[in-house]
């Protein structure tokens, strides 16, 4: 079986090397050029050496004398093969290295585009260490077997050459090198065999292990404070010992096959001495002839392995592709429509017999519905509230919202038009999610905010940020805007990163904001502030956008024009505050509950902002 799949492996390996070169068929022929040329200049190498002994070396001895004309000639002619010796190598060098790192430059650009260009469901499914392994070592693999590759073409070409040669001076000799070369590559061809699995199952390993150690230092604070040090240790350990042994099956191989690769020529020169000495003897080659030959033997071996390195790294370029190809043939990115909407005034959203579930994580189990039948309407310039409680589908629905994901059935509509045929810029600058996990880039709060979008500058910065109620702090902070954040935003506090996402999506001045749960972290009577805010910026100025605003507290709530409270994907009821308090009785439990919850919560620490409570005090409320 290993032998059908690895003969499929070098099928295969050819197949990604031929796309190579059509990717970048001239930087290829100037590598091939400069190796056929080399090829060239080993056997006529051979030659010219084979000459100097016959026609200086040997009459010297014999006469005791050269012209000094013949050994000029023999100096012009080697120093001559070895200057355009050096062109060649240099010309394959120069032509290999462009051809596989633009080679690795362009993938790597294709893949990371594509991971942009993807769904959110499709990442949920895939692990970050593995995307991070994918745009690297995946893709470096890919391409590694380009390295040698012009050099083991320029082989192919110079062994033809060397029989050819080789039958014009010597048919016994000739046979000699019929024996050797075919054997040589057969040799090749079984070790890359040998190798395939092998490669592959280091490629896939390498993988792993980076997704391990990715998930652990990610979550780095989660394995600290749960003291699960040793564990995480234990199951990096594991598998990095996998890979060590696997690597080091690797390299038993090449310890049993680079020997067999060196010894072959060298009993080819032995068998050419002994067979050429006959031949001698029999008067049917000259001393010239034989010399060539048995030095084109010698300097044959070292090319020869370079078609050994192809084969080699075929199975490792194999495995390498088929992750990059997954990616890259990875499909369910949304198609974007044509149209784009007005940019005047408050947006419009509508759910209308909205059904949602996500992708089970196999296929073949089913997926569960998250969503069932929900409608309602945000009207232009209204703020709505969602409550409900923990997993009811409140994330979900301000996803659809702002379509990071689509409908099973039923429409979105922003303005009456439905979010899948609006272009994904009128998308963007019409409607905003400020997340329920609030994402800081490792950057300035400038840029964090305004995420270099055209038409943002300083001051629409500093607008943004009094709206989410965050100027105080950053005016605060050392450097102002240009403060660097931190990777993930670790020198704000929860509360802080929260204002920052929420002066983002400010910062673009959306038609529609959908606040998930994205105040949660501040204090409550903040978290009132920027909403009354938001609802009208300015004294007497009509509200700028429309919100949907997921949210728990009875003070955010109230300043809502409609609520909708949702349970288990279905909207249970809808009203103001007042109505569904004196008429729900699941609503009623579940912002009570809520306000127990934040006032022992408000007992036992304090928001960011409000400065801390004195030590006395804190006392004597306990008591
Ligand atoms: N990426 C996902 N893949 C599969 N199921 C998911 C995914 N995200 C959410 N779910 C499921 O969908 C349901 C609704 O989740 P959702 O995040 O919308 O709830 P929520 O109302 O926002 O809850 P919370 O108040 O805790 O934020 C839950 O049962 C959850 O388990
Ligand atoms: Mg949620």
């Amino acid at each position: 079986m290993a032998s059908g799949t690895s003969r499929d492996v070098i099928r295969r390996g050819l197949w990604v090397l031929g796309r190579a070169i059509r990717e970048q068929p001239r930087i290829f022929a100037v590598a091939v050029a400069g190796s056929v040329l080399f090829g060239g200049l080993v056997i006529a190498s051979a030659y010219v050496v084979g000459a100097v002994v016959g026609d200086v070396v040997v009459p010297a001895v014999e006469a005791g004398e050269v012209g000094t004309g013949t050994v000029a000639l023999a100096a012009v002619a080697l120093f001559g093969i070895s200057v355009l010796r050096v062109v060649g190598i240099f010309g394959r060098r120069l032509g290999a290295g462009y051809m596989q790192f633009r080679l690795q430059a362009a993938y790597r650009r294709r893949v990371t585009r594509r991971y942009l260009d993807l769904p959110l469901a499709w990442h949920h499914r895939n692990a970050t260490g593995t995307l991070l392994s994918n745009a690297n070592s995946d893709v470096e693999a890919a391409w590694y077997p380009i390295a040698p590759l012009p050099f083991a073409v320029g082989t192919l070409v110079m062994l033809v050459g060397a029989v050819g040669s080789l039958f014009v001076t010597d048919w016994a000799l000739a046979l000699v090198g019929l024996a050797v070369f075919p054997a040589l590559f057969a040799l090749n061809v079984v070790y890359s065999r040998r190798m395939a699995p092998r490669q592959a199952r280091a490629q896939r390993l390498r993988a792993e292990v980076s997704g391990i150690a990715h998930e652990s230092f990610d979550g780095a604070l989660v394995v600290k404070t749960m003291g699960r040090e040793a564990q995480e240790t234990a199951r990096f350990a594991g598998r990095a010992r996998e890979l060590r042994d696997s690597l080091i099956a690797v390299g038993r191989l090449r310890g049993v096959f680079d020997p067999l690769l060196e010894t072959l020529p060298s009993l080819g020169t032995l068998a050419v001495l002994v067979v050429g000495t006959v031949r001698l003897r029999q008067g049917a080659i000259t001393v010239t002839e034989l010399v060539s030959v048995a030095f084109l033997f010698t300097v044959l071996a070292f090319p020869v392995r370079a078609i050994g390195w192809v084969l080699a790294e075929l199975p490792r370029s194999v495995a390498g592709w088929d992750r990059v190809s997954r990616v890259l043939d990875a499909t369910g990115e949304m198609p974007y429509g044509e149209v784009t909407l007005d940019d005047a005034g408050p947006a419009t959203l509508a759910f209308d017999g909205v059904h949602f579930g996500y992708e089970p994580a196999e296929a073949h189990l089913p997926g569960a519905q998250v969503l069932g039948e929900v409608a309602f309407t945000v009207p232009a310039g209204r703020t709505v509230a969602l409550v409900g409680p923990t997993g009811a589908g409140k994330s979900t629905i301000a996803s659809l919202a702002v379509r990071l994901v689509d409908p099973d059935a039923g429409t979105v509509t922003l303005d009456g038009v439905d979010v899948r045929r609006l272009t994904a810029a009128s998308l963007a600058s019409t409607a905003a999610l400020v997340a329920q996990v609030p994402f800081v880039f490792d950057d300035t709060v400038r840029a964090n905010i305004s995420l270099d979008r055209p038409g943002i500058d300083d001051e629409d910065v500093w607008a943004a940020l009094r709206l989410a109620e965050a100027d105080g702090f950053v005016a605060a902070l050392p450097d102002g805007l240009d403060t660097m954040v931190g990777e993930r935003g670790t020198s704000l506090s929860g509360g802080q990163r929260q204002r920052l996402t929420l002066a983002r999506a400010l910062a673009g001045r959306p038609r529609l904001l959908v606040l998930d749960d994205a105040t949660s972290a501040v204090d409550p009577r903040v978290e009132a502030a920027i909403l009354a805010g938001l609802r009208a910026p300015a004294p007497g100025q009509p509200a700028a956008a429309s919100i949907l605003v997921v949210a728990y507290r009875r003070a955010t709530i109230a300043l809502a024009d409609e609520v909708i409270y949702l349970e288990q994907g279905r909207v249970l009821a809808r009203g103001t505050h007042a109505e569904l308090l004196a008429t729900v009785p699941g609503y009623v439990d579940l912002v009570t509950a809520y306000e127990q919850a934040e006032q022992e919560r408000a007992e036992n620490r304090t928001y960011d902002e409000v400065a801390p409570l004195p030590t006395g005090l804190e006392i004597e409320v306990d008591r």
